[in-house]
Formats: structure tokens, C-alpha cells, sequence
């Protein structure tokens, strides 16, 4: 029997891990949502082990209200903090990091700042407000979602220049883990950022101008990897994600690993 919490739980990976999590009814999980609006396939999925909770990461009073909410009900403990919320700015044509147009810096600006600020500084909030319970849970497993796009090898092999603003935020959340696994090694805390695959996780069709976008993408990841056939599900994703979160120690705290384990294979 474990405690789960998951952020950005509505939709996406987020969903599913509260999906899977949830099949075992001896668990408890609570999914975090930036807001009840947006909630109804929790709400659909109608597990009585899953707590739906309110909080945006990016808001200190509510992360707290949840975590206090998370308390009554185990009585004080946390076994797994999943930091799954990011932000991800998918409507630019072009976010290289001179590839804004001429006279919009206050553009680029916004997307390095509203990235920092969920993907980094959120991520931070989220695991103070819920660090004391899990200093007291069995398990004692923050999982931070990050992507391969912060990962400075891939970067170069590929030649892949855009999505600027999202990549660095993840390549420094990987450092916001790495000094919690630091602080926490000898507590036995295991901290671990793991990048989910390339996940279809759109919820609708994409416009002619998104799957144009994709579809170079694409172009890029084969240059890495030329057998790549494209995303998976999130259902394939968690699986494989889970498999590497259970055998996961603390000898290897603060590592930043693909959902096969891997620091290279990120496809
Ligand atoms: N999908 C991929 O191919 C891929 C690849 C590499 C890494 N990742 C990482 O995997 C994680 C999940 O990805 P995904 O594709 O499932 O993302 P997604 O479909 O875009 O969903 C993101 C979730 O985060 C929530 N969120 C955003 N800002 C938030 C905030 N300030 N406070 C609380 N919740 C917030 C969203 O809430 P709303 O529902 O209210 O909008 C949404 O539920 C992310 O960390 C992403 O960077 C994904």
C-alpha cells in the first residue's frame, strides 16, 4: 500500500499515472489540477482511492493547502511525489532563441520567464510544500518529469535549435534535482528526473501548421535516431516509467534517465 501525489493530473502522462496507480485500490493517490475545471476525466474515472486537488504549482498557498490535505489523510506521511505539471509553449512558429520576430524580445522574454517559473521554480514549491511527509513515507521517491530536450548531447547531435525557452527550463530542473538528491542522499531520499519518450498526448487534431512543425521535429530526432517510428502512448510511456521508478535506489539518487534508464536513449 502507497501514497501517490501527481501534478498536472488532468490530462496527458499526469492522468495516467493516476490511472495506474489507482488500479491497485489499496493505494492512495491524490491528483493535483491546476484547476477543477478541468478535472472531469478524474472525475469520470470515479476511483474512490484518488483525491482530486486543486493547486497551480506555481502558487505557494495552494501547493500548501493541498499538502495539508494530503496529510489528514495518511496521517503525515508521502510515499511518491510525481512532478509531472509543465509548461510548454506550442504556439510560436519559430522559438530558436533569435528566431523571434524583429521588435517581439518581449516575447522571448515571456516564454523564458513563464517556462522558469512553472518548470523550475514550481517544480521547487511542489517538492518543499511536500517534503516533510515524504521525509515520513516508506517509500521516500520524488519523480521529476523532464525531457531529453535538456539534455545538452542531444541538443548537438540532432542540430535541434527550437522549443528554445521550454529545453533550458527542463536542463535546469535537472540541477534543482540533482542538489535535492545532494541535500537528501544521506536521509535516503531518492530523487530521479526521468524524460517520458516522445508521448502522444494532444487532445485534439493538429493544425497543417503544428503537424508541419512536427513533422520536422521528427526529421531532427532521426538524425539521433533513424529507426525512430514515432511517439508513444501514454500508456506505454508510465509503464515503462514505473519500471524504472521501482528499481530505483537511493545509491543513484539526483540521475536524469529516459523512460528506458538510460542517459542516451531518449527516443
Ligand atoms: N509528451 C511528451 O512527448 C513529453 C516529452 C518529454 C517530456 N514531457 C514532460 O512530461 C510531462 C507531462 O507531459 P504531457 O505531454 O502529459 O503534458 P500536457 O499534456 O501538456 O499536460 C500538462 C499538464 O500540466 C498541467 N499544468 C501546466 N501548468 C501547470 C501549473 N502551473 N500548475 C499545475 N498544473 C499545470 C496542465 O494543466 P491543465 O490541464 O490545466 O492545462 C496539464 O494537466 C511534462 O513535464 C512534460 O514536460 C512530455
Amino acid at each position: 500500500m502507497s501514497s501517490y501525489v501527481i501534478t498536472g493530473a488532468a490530462r496527458g502522462i499526469g492522468f495516467e499515472f493516476v490511472r495506474r496507480f489507482a488500479l491497485k485500490s489499496e493505494n492512495t493517490v491524490f491528483a493535483l489540477v491546476r484547476s477543477r475545471k478541468n478535472d472531469q476525466k478524474l472525475v469520470e474515472m470515479g476511483a474512490k482511492n484518488v483525491y482530486i486537488l486543486e493547486a497551480d504549482i506555481t502558487d505557494v498557498k495552494a501547493l500548501k493547502i493541498a499538502a495539508a490535505e494530503v496529510k489528514k489523510v495518511t496521517g503525515g506521511s508521502l510515499d511518491y511525489l510525481i512532478n509531472n505539471a509543465a509548461f510548454v509553449e506550442a504556439t510560436r512558429k519559430n522559438n530558436n532563441l533569435d528566431g523571434y520576430p524583429e521588435g517581439q524580445d518581449d516575447l522571448l522574454e515571456k516564454d523564458l520567464h513563464d517556462s522558469f517559473n512553472t518548470n523550475v521554480v514550481g517544480v521547487v514549491h511542489t517538492i518543499n510544500a511536500f517534503l516533510p511527509l515524504l521525509r515520513r513515507g516508506t517509500a521516500k521517491k520524488v519523480i521529476t518529469l523532464s525531457s531529453g530536450m535538456g539534455d545538452a548531447e542531444l541538443v548537438l547531435k540532432s542540430g535541434l535549435s527550437n522549443q528554445a525557452p521550454y529545453a533550458i527550463s527542463k536542463a535546469a530542473l535537472n540541477m534543482v534535482v540533482a542538489k535535492y538528491a545532494a541535500e537528501y542522499k544521506a536521509e535516503g531520499l531518492v530523487f530521479l528526473t526521468i524524460s517520458p519518450g516522445l508521448v502522444d498526448t494532444s487532445t485534439k487534431a493538429p493544425t497543417p501548421e503544428e503537424m508541419k512543425a512536427y513533422l520536422e521535429m521528427l526529421a531532427y530526432f532521426r538524425i539521433i535516431s533513424p529507426s525512430f517510428e514515432g511517439p508513444i502512448t501514454p500508456e506505454k510511456s508510465v509503464s515503462m516509467m514505473i519500471k524504472v521508478i521501482d528499481r530505483w535506489a537511493v545509491e543513484d539518487t539526483g540521475a536524469f534517465v529516459s523512460h528506458y534508464g538510460n542517459n542516451h536513449q531518449w527516443l
